[in-house]
């Protein structure tokens, strides 16, 4: 499966034009995105970075890491999916990143998903919806969210985010709405995101294989 992430990653290159500052996601498969992009880090101008891991990842290759207060609009951003649907509606956060992840998604033109076939469904859901929470709020959202969904949320011990938040994972979930769904859990008080991106969405999804399709 990792070469078809690398497969992914490394076409998402073509994206990239000279000057260019880069919006970076996070995870297994963007960290072969970055490590290609390190060949181009004289010809580009840095990248916004969705994840301490990330930023990690593109210092250690010399890319300078910007901040997208001083960056203003992006003209791309690549990152990674945990699920896709055919209208290229996403379910994200696997790595507990998906507050900054969509911030970046938001502020950019055009956003390149890079994904391995395993990540395709008809419908989003199987894999568990990631939502981020204010701590004090933990147990308020779980409760809000078995009756808004019908889920079974989980609470992700151990995990906090780069935010100092908490994450609840809800199961068992059959999306067949994304945006109405996204809408509804964004009133709950205490979320900060959740991991569906659906009004904002991806513009090109990148399926790796050999060769690579795009969608
Ligand atoms: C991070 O929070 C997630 O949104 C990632 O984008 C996603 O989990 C990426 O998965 P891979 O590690 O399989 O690329």
């Amino acid at each position: 499966m990792s070469e078809a992430k690398r497969l992914a990653g490394e076409k998402a290159i073509e994206y990239v034009e000279d000057g260019m500052v880069v919006g970076v996601g996070t995870g297994s498969t963007v960290a072969y995105f970055i490590d290609a992009l390190a060949r181009l880090r004289h010809r580009i101008a840095g990248a916004v970075s969705s994840s301490e891991q990330s930023t990690e990842r593109l210092r250690g290759h010399g890319i300078e890491v910007l901040d997208l207060n001083d960056t203003g609009p992006l003209p791309l951003y690549v990152d990674g999916a945990d699920e896709c649907d055919p209208s290229k509606c996403l379910v994200k956060g696997g790595g507990a990143a998906l507050t900054r992840e969509k911030i970046i998604a938001e502020a950019s033109e055009r956003f390149v998903c890079i994904i391995d076939p395993a990540k395709r469904v008809d419908v989003l859901g199987r894999f568990p919806l990631p939502v981020e929470v204010i701590p004090m709020a933990r147990s308020l959202v779980a409760r809000e969210l078995v009756e808004l969904t019908g889920g079974q949320p989980v609470w992700r011990q151990g995990t906090v985010t780069d935010n100092g938040n908490l994450v609840l994972d809800v199961h068992n979930l059959r999306i067949v709405d994304p945006v109405a769904m996204e809408a509804a859990i964004n009133q709950v008080p205490g979320v900060v995101s959740v991991g569906l991106f659906a009004r904002r969405r991806a513009d090109v999804v990148i399926v790796g294989g050999e060769p690579p399709r795009v969608l």
